[in-house]
């Protein structure tokens, strides 16, 4: 079954350079390669939703400039059911700057949102038969929070399911996170939502604890190489990591959030749409790039049956 996934997020150009290591302050490195192309963590979500078997509506804004119209040539051509993407004439399109570099692939990325933060009410409002109509609403933080509350309150106006990935992190009340349905941040950001220093398994348990009672149900906090902890009022599962041979981290954590809709908006469980979000976003960090890295949900289910004795284990219920 393909269930339906609406994705509000950034587009943003990405610059990437695959480094040896990361330069350091006022050091210039000559780099080992370097790649341009399409990114944001909205459309890295929505492609990801796509490629792991959902229908796909991405909500997007882009500048009036170069950038803007390579973004809508790409998404045009990406496979989506639709693309609702508005254009900024004062902003120009969002970009990010990328290094990637050492043994496991890790990432340092600065982003400039510029149009991504200029969604207004009246975009918004045209979105709502859209938002309405999707099983799934996904979002993250990397456009204006003005239009992310505006598109929370008609997602759960039309009992449309609502996944926040709370990246790149930005303050956010209790209130709208009592909104949503399911929190996916990963350490750092669960770290900067309750003060929790989230280090391991424990510490995480105690972060999604303080989510709880910040009005967040249900909860998976990313943990890199330690995989993720599911965490709901009733169940606390770690979700193994899968392994993997790392060649680029960008958008892994995209990819899980892109996965994990897909699925649930498929009829999976939590936990069954967890553990194909964790072998999912393992294939992706084989490949370079963001939004092209996203793996086929063949390549996933393959993953997933190559370890089939990896399945979400059951924690002890409270720390
Ligand atoms: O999550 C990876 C993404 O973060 C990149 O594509 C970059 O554009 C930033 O939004």
């Amino acid at each position: 079954m393909k269930g339906k996934v609406c994705v509000f997020g950034s587009f943003n150009l990405d610059v990437v350079a695959g480094m040896t290591r990361f330069p350091l302050p006022g050091e210039s490195l000559i780099a080992q390669h370097s790649m341009m192309g399409p990114g944001g963590k909205g459309a890295n979500q929505a492609t990801a939703a796509l490629r792991a078997g959902a229908r796909v509506h991405y909500i997007g804004k882009v500048g009036n400039d170069d950038f803007g119209t390579f973004a809508r040539r790409h998404l045009e051509k990406t496979g989506f059911d639709a693309i609702t993407l508005f254009t900024c004439k004062e902003k120009p399109t969002g970009n990010a700057l990328i290094y990637v570099a050492g043994n496991d692939a890790e990432n340092m990325i600065s982003v400039y949102p510029g149009a991504n933060l200029t969604v207004s009410a009246a975009e918004v409002a045209r979105c709502q038969p859209t938002v309405a109509a999707a099983d799934i609403l996904l979002l993250q933080l990397e456009n204006n929070l003005s239009a992310i509350q505006r598109m929370i309150d008609n997602a759960r106006a039309a009992n449309t399911l609502v996944i926040l990935n709370p990246a790149p992190w930005q303050k956010i009340s209790d209130a709208l996170l009592a909104k949503v349905d399911l929190l996916t941040p990963n350490s750092t950001e669960a770290m900067l939502l309750t003060g929790v220093t989230v280090t391991d398994i424990s510490s995480a348990q105690r972060a999604a604890e303080a989510l709880h009672r910040k009005g967040a149900r249900q909860v998976i906090i990313t943990l890199g190489m330690a995989g993720a902890l599911l965490s709901t009022e009733t169940q606390q599962l770690h979700i193994p990591l899968f392994p993997a041979q790392p060649q680029d981290t960008t958008g892994a954590g995209d990819a899980f959030n892109g996965a994990l809709a897909a699925r649930l908006a498929a009829g999976e469980t939590l936990p069954q749409a967890a553990l194909f979000a964790s072998a999912y976003a393992s294939v992706c960090v084989e490949h370079a790039g963001a939004a092209h890295s996203m793996p086929s949900y063949a390549d996933g289910l393959a993953r997933l049956k190559a370890f089939a004795d990896l399945a979400p284990q059951p924690l002890a219920e409270w720390v």
